[in-house]
């Protein structure tokens, strides 16, 4: 395969998805992001920096309406020792995630990425992901120096979107993406694999809007019923959804960063290493302060709330790794179409 091949049509991914065994897709994902990915899997370092959120979205635990649990909000200059941490640990992204927190207007945020990136220097990337925000509003997070962003769609039934997010539309969400992405961001999104009420064509078509969006980026894991929350007795589904979405998104864009999610995680011990068995090639070890990772809680049994030693548990992972063939890429891991770019100044 080419590297810049644009990957299977929409019509060979509906085929798929309908006929070909989880064990042969499982295959060809992970062939497919070999040929372009090589073996690196890129690791990026999460810190959760505040979890006050102004959204009241039914699924998830740091939602406006969980008056349970503890609300914090991480310094800046916890923030910038988090990241002169990290560079000592040779991690060159840093994602900066967090509820649509007020108190971090987007000012804010644009002051701390200034001093972040007077810190690493280019040497590393900053990922924001901190909730929607207007156009200007990307534009000024490009302008600071941030040079990513993630913003999942989280699920590409209209109906079920609205239900979800008390009547804020997909088309809004949608709107966002592409506002992030004329920012001139590297824009990732993505979706919740099992959510009650997502139906199989649903799940099929979150997969195809994500190809339509020519992300760089897709997050996926499978949706984690939360006990604080107005879906909590909803069923909980299986990994394979969320396997199977991982191998077909890398078939239908070859080019893109699949991260090994933490909810994958959660869900089955080795579910990480089956997304990347799948065509996944990014890991997020949380580097948040270890006693704030708790609360940071978007559903139960999240892993890695323990490990004090960061450096420990990115090691760790190196043996499974090996076997899959992978080996793990301290390198800063940019969106092909921007890495070229960027030589050519
Ligand atoms: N289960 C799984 N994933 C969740 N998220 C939020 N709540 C849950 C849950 N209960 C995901 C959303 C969000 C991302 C940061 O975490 O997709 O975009």
């Amino acid at each position: 395969m080419k590297p810049n091949s644009p990957g299977a049509s929409r019509h060979q991914i509906q085929n798929h998805f309908f006929t070909t065994p989880t064990e042969e897709l499982v295959q060809r994902g992970f062939a497919t992001c070999q040929q372009t990915m090589g073996k690196s899997v890129l690791l990026r370092g999460l810190i959760e920096f505040t979890n006050h959120c102004n959204c009241n979205c039914l699924y998830c635990g740091i939602r406006r309406g969980n008056q349970a649990i503890r609300r914090y909000r991480l310094a800046e200059e916890e923030i910038l020792e988090l990241v002169a941490r990290g560079r000592e640990l040779q991690l060159s992204t840093f994602v900066l995630q967090g509820g649509e927190d007020p108190e971090w207007h987007t000012d804010r945020i644009c002051r701390l990425v200034e001093r972040i990136k007077a810190f690493t220097g280019p040497a590393a990337a900053v990922t924001l992901s901190c909730g929607n925000r207007t156009p200007a509003e990307y534009r000024s997070m490009a302008s600071a120096g941030a040079d990513r962003y993630l913003i999942r769609f989280e699920t590409s039934d209209p109906e079920l979107y609205a239900r979800l997010h008390h009547g804020q539309s997909l088309a809004e969400r949608l709107d966002a993406v592409r506002a992030v992405q004329a920012a001139g961001l590297q824009t990732g999104s993505g979706f919740m694999t099992g959510l009650p009420g997502q139906t199989v064509e649903t799940e099929l078509n979150n997969i195809l809007l994500s190809k339509e969006l020519e992300l760089d980026m897709v997050g996926v894991g499978p949706f984690i019923p939360h006990p604080q929350t107005p879906l909590a007795s909803s069923r909980q589904q299986g990994l394979e959804a969320t396997i199977r979405a991982t191998a077909l998104l890398r078939l239908a864009l070859p080019q893109a960063h699949l991260p090994a999610t933490t909810s994958a995680g959660s869900l089955a011990a080795d579910g990480r290493e089956q997304m990347i068995a799948a065509g996944a090639n990014v890991l997020m070890p949380n580097i948040t302060t270890k006693d704030f990772r708790k609360d940071y809680a978007l559903y139960p049994g999240k892993i890695c709330l323990d490990e004090t030693d960061i450096e420990g548990a990115v090691q760790g992972l190196v043996p499974t790794l090996a076997t899959l063939g992978k080996k793990l890429s301290f390198a800063r891991g940019d969106a092909p179409i921007w890495s070229s770019s960027n030589q050519q100044i």
